[in-house]
């Protein structure tokens, strides 16, 4: 699997990662006891994963709490990203006056005295821009020793074009999968800039596991899609089904985006100790190149022009 150096911490992280949206999200994900997500956290770093993303929206702020206990006694194990923005009461607040604070409400539900990196989630155009002062303020956090490390996370090409253009960060969080290669093009100049890539959303939220079909029912934050673009998936699983001669893609979505020299980290929100030990069990597993060739073109003639909705 293979670690890299993360956002100029000098810590090296996994490249198979733990998306964190998960712990403890029964609204969103289906049920999970804060204990279980306690053990499944555990149990990850006990097989090897170090880097872990988590927020304070993620189930008002149950994801970092599950975190923090279990990484209470294992800190210098591992490296914890969370984000700024999207409060735990549910409230929307980019103001670079709020950062500090919204820090160190982290800090506490994660019971620990430093972040390695916090990242803006999904911040406005005025930000990526560098029009305010955002910048100057993590600098100065970072300075301080609450954090070691900053940047954004976002979905777009034209975010991360901004980004590369305009921002002076570590590590950028980006929207990419075999169903979002945008932002790919783009990745050759980010990591020029020294820039950390981490790859959320790598399983297009469970389709590109190829367990999900035409007739799938959705719950929780899944019944964002319509009826249309369940079948657009679907036939999109069947396409990728009939390329790799498997039911299970799951291997195959995460190794094209570590087919990309340029990703730190991959980051599958992982929901069972089994998700975790299959994810480990495929870590090394390699694409062809004949197979990315064929997911590429998957996405230019069936996908780019018509972008498919997150
Ligand atoms: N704006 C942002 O910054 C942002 C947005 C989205 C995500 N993220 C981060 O990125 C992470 C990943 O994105 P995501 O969780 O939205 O989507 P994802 O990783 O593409 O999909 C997660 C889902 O895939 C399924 N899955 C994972 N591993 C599996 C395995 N080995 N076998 C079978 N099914 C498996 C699970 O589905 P079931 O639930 O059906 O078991 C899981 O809930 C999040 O956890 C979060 O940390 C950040």
């Amino acid at each position: 699997m293979g670690y890299n150096e993360y956002a100029h911490t000098k810590h090296k992280i996994n490249r198979l990662g733990f998306g964190g949206w998960q712990l403890g999200n029964t609204e969103f994900w289906g049920y999970m006891a804060i204990e279980d997500g306690v053990e499944l956290v555990q149990h990850a770093i006990k097989r090897g994963i170090n880097f872990f993303d988590t927020a304070p929206g993620y189930a008002s702020g149950l994801s970092e709490t599950i975190l923090g206990m279990a990484t209470k006694n294992l800190r210098s194990k591992v490296v914890i990203n969370t984000k700024l923005g999207h409060t735990a009461d549910g409230e929307t607040d980019f103001s670079v006056y709020s950062l500090r604070k919204q820090i160190e409400d982290s800090l506490e539900r994660l019971q620990t005295t430093y972040l390695d990196s916090v990242i803006l989630h999904n911040p406005g155009f005025d930000i990526l821009e560098g029009k305010t002062q955002h910048v100057q303020e993590l600098k100065a956090l970072k300075e301080e020793g609450l954090i070691r490390a900053f940047g954004v996370s976002i979905d777009t090409y034209e975010e991360l074009d901004t980004v590369i253009h305009h921002l002076d960060v570590d590590v950028v969080e980006i929207l990419f999968n075999i169903f979002f290669q945008e932002p790919a093009k783009l990745f050759k100049k980010a990591a020029k800039k020294g820039i950390s890539l981490i790859a959320k959303v790598p399983l297009d939220s469970g389709w590109l596991t190829g367990k999900y079909d035409e007739n799938s029912e959705f719950t929780g934050i899944r019944m964002r899609w319509d009826d249309q673009t369940i079948e657009r998936r679907a036939q999109l699983v069947a396409n990728l089904k009939e390329m790799t001669k498997e039911e299970n893609l799951t291997k195959y979505a995460i190794a094209f985006i570590l087919s990309f020299p340029e990703i730190t980290a991959v980051i599958p929100g992982m929901r069972t100790i089994d998700q975790v030990n299959d994810h480990l069990a495929n870590a090394d597993f390699k694409l062809t190149q004949a197979l990315k060739d064929q997911f590429i073109k998957l996405y230019e003639t069936k996908i780019k022009d018509e972008p498919l909705p997150w």
